[in-house]
């Protein structure tokens, strides 16, 4: 029988939120929920909103990541109904509404106006949505316990889920394939965000995440922001952390890429490849993420140690002496989904040693996870190391050779199955 296509999969996956709202409306005592898409307010004394990206619960459902001022209503028992905001407007369009099967089992009602449409026969309502948009709506708004629930409704992806994410890295990943290419060609960083729009025919403003590009040292910046117009003289390496959104869904792709005389580099790059691939094969149902956290830190102290840039000190004293946090001082990943820092990953607090970890939970069939660890050269982390007593463990003639390249950052999207791990970025 051929696959089904991803819209074919929308009404099944509907069904079941239908069936996992339910749950969460009864539990929380209420009859029905309205939710809003949102809106992007405009900028303070000017005529120009900020961008808008639509409301994760509204998206779960719809998908449509565009569309703002529209409000989905659930009932118990009773077909969803979607009041599309379809204004007669002369200065702008209105997103084109493809006929697919969603259509089937959500009614969708076109609409003029920005206000929350006139319910009635609701019963006690629950109201979600950014409180900007939600001023003088009847019913209870945001209501926490109701808010946990659904959020709580987005941890375990539906098959058409995982085919949007699966479709997201696909393209992201030709996008992948451009910038390395644009870099071996000598591109700016500019140039290479433009070799990744082209290839993945998405516009900045729709992308899950601005997308990271960073060439030498701008690489050691975790999330760095801007884009250099002029190529560096010696470009030494590529960091790019960049996704792309489909039917709501996001990918959140890092690769790095050596210049082309930096074999101690790109080693590293290569080491760190490795143990990437060896922790995304440690995704199971099970597994707690916390442990491939703190194994990504004995494999990052394991290639510390062979590249010869700390030693002296065995592997697991590196992690003890907190010596890996200097080199990688960031989470090993997070839930992927609707956001690409996806909800309800911590319902417990990160442990203290991982600060900055955004998912603490045990992996269950279903769940999609980032793996993404890194070895930095960062300035502002690596003085305390090098004024203090364990600087006599590392070799900073190395460390000053290599810090030029700023640092290395690799990850996939991965799902958790019955019975291990579907690496949705290493498909093709
Ligand atoms: N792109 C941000 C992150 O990887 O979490
Ligand atoms: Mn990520
Ligand atoms: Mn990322």
């Amino acid at each position: 029988m051929p696959k089904p296509t991803i819209p074919a999969l929308q009404p099944d996956h509907i069904r079941e939120l239908q069936a996992r709202y339910e749950r969460a409306l009864a539990d929380n005592g209420y009859d029905s929920l309205l939710i809003a898409s949102g809106a992007a307010p405009y900028r303070y004394r000017d005529d120009q909103a900020y961008v808008f990206q639509g409301f994760g619960p509204f998206l779960h459902w719809t998908g449509l990541a565009g569309q703002e001022h529209s409000w989905l209503l659930i009932r118990p028992g009773q077909t969803p109904v979607l009041w599309l905001y379809q204004p007669v407007d002369f200065w702008h369009a209105n997103p084109e509404l493809a006929e697919e099967p969603w259509q089937q089992v959500i009614e969708v009602r076109s609409r003029q106006q920005t206000s929350a449409p006139a319910l009635e026969e609701c019963g006690k309502l629950a109201v979600m949505g950014d409180p900007l948009v939600l001023e003088g709506v009847p019913g209870d708004h945001n209501p926490a316990a109701l808010v946990a629930a659904v959020e709580e409704t987005r941890v375990l992806k539906t098959p058409y889920e995982i085919e949007c994410l699966a479709h997201a890295n696909q393209i992201a990943l030709a996008g992948h394939a451009a910038a390395r290419e644009a870099f071996l060609a000598g591109e700016s960083e500019f140039g290479i965000n433009l070799a990744y729009q082209q290839a993945t025919g998405q516009r900045e403003a729709e992308a899950p995440y601005h997308s990271i590009i960073g060439l030498n040292e701008h690489a050691g910046t975790l999330h760095y922001q801007y884009y250099e117009v002029t190529p560096p003289g010696k470009p030494r390496s590529l960091l790019i952390d960049a996704g792309v959104r489909y039917r709501g869904y996001c990918s959140d792709i890092t690769r790095t890429t050596a210049g082309v005389d930096d074999p101690k580099f790109a080693a590293l790059v290569h080491g760190l490849d490795a143990l990437q691939v060896r922790l995304c094969n440690m995704v199971a149902p099970g597994v707690d993420y916390v442990d491939i956290h703190r194994k990504a830190h004995q494999g990052i102290a394991a290639l510390l140690s062979s590249s010869g840039l700390v030693s002296g000190l065995a592997d697991d004293a590196i992690v003890e002496r907190g010596i890996t946090r200097v080199f990688f001082p960031h989470g090993i990943g997070h839930f992927l989904g609707i956001q690409v820092h996806d909800v309800a990953g911590k319902p417990t607090p990160a442990p203290a040693d991982a600060p900055f970890l955004r998912l603490t939970r045990r992996l269950e069939e279903g769940m999609v996870v980032t793996i993404e660890p890194g070895l930095y050269f960062i300035p502002s982390l690596l003085e305390p190391l090098l004024s203090g007593a364990d600087a006599q463990y590392v070799d900073t003639a190395l460390l000053d050779e290599l810090k030029g390249c700023g640092g290395i950052r690799i990850e996939d999207n991965v799902v958790v199955t019955a019975t291990g791990a579907r690496n949705l970025t290493r498909e093709r």
